[in-house]
């Protein structure tokens, strides 16, 4: 059994005190660490959602626990007859990562990595994805796609429509998505999504693909970090947050995404995906390597494809990859 964190530590005493304040003296001195240290377990905590009063000279007291992401409460929106493999982990490395591994040991279709946290969530472009416990939803979908890998992108693109649509579901709010696959709410991101695939050269299919999605539900307790602040955004805010919302848009989420995956190839998604574009009728950069062209994005085409017209109107149809369309301006 790997032993248990500082942070896990505070929180087991915590909860056998039953109501009671414990000092951080006390706290520090019976886990044999820095009173500093029970103070960052302290703060870490209350952003995961677990209500710590902190009252001078009488130390900490637990009055309320997060309720914990689990299979269970997931598993009561999720139809009977799914044929998952659900599986859900406090915390993990990254589901994108572990399911990967899962897939080269033959793991089936349709298993499902669920984390509450990441300490190494992957974004696109190797980028870290800022995980923290206790705020977001991070799941991987393992697929094992029998189309052509040049439909692959359908993948994707399906993902951000069924996250769309799961969101609009359990909250009030109008999901939008930037080409090919950010969902947007208030002109912000609130969603990203990564998909790896391997490729089978002697048949020429791809062997498998993780569809990784991570959600950002509500901000973390101080607000995210400063870097992120302008440009993203969750789905609850303090005052509309439920354990039950968070396990309802899990729940919509696998099975919009499912339903879509079942009949891929014909685009089930497509209209809905059209409709939510955020860059459609805007002005935008097309951006090539170094060189950055004025453009207006006119629409997406039914391959996913950005079509654009420059300046001296010549018109482009942009497959998502190397080049990128950034609006001009903000979203918001
Ligand atoms: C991006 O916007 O750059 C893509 C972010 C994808 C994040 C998800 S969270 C679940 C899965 N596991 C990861 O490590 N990454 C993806």
């Amino acid at each position: 059994m790997t032993p248990m964190t500082t942070k896990e530590e505070v929180l087991r005493l915590l909860q056998s005190s039953q109501g009671e304040y414990i000092s951080g003296e006390d706290l520090a001195q019976r886990l044999n660490v820095s009173r500093n240290a029970v103070w960052r377990a302290v703060k870490a905590l209350q952003g995961e959602g677990c209500a710590i009063e902190a009252v001078t000279n009488r130390g900490y007291c637990l009055t309320r626990t997060p309720e914990a992401l689990t299979l269970a409460g997931i598993s009561r929106y999720l139809p009977q007859n799914g044929d998952w493999d659900i599986r859900v982990y406090p915390t993990i490395s990254s589901t994108n990562t572990v399911l990967k591994e899962m897939a080269e040991h033959r793991a089936k279709e349709g298993t499902i990595l669920i984390a509450n946290e990441q300490t190494a969530g992957k974004g696109r472009m190797s980028r870290p994805f800022y995980s923290p416990a206790g705020t977001g939803v991070y799941l991987s979908f393992l697929l094992r796609p029998t189309f052509s890998p040049q439909k692959s992108l359908y993948i994707t693109t399906a993902a951000a429509v069924a996250v769309a649509e799961a969101i609009e579901a359990v909250s009030d709010k109008a999901a939008m998505i930037k080409w090919v696959n950010d969902v947007y709410l208030d002109g912000k991101k609130t969603c990203g999504i990564l998909t790896e695939a391997s490729f089978d050269m002697e048949n020429r299919q791809l062997a498998y693909a993780v569809l990784g999605i991570g959600i950002n539900l509500r901000e973390p307790v101080g607000g995210f970090p400063e870097e992120l602040r302008p440009i993203v955004t969750s789905v609850f805010n303090d005052a509309t947050y439920s354990p039950d919302g968070r396990d309802r848009l899990v729940a919509e989420l696998i099975s919009r995404f499912w339903g879509f995956y079942r009949h891929l190839t014909d685009k089930p998604f497509l209209k809905s995906y059209q409709e939510r574009s955020l860059l459609r009728g805007r002005d935008v950069y097309v951006i090539n390597g170094s060189e950055k062209t004025p453009a207006h994005a006119l629409d997406v085409d039914d391959e996913f494809r950005i079509h654009v017209r420059y300046e001296d109107g010549h018109e482009e149809w942009i497959q998502s990859g190397e080049i990128s369309v950034k609006p001009r301006t903000n979203f918001s």
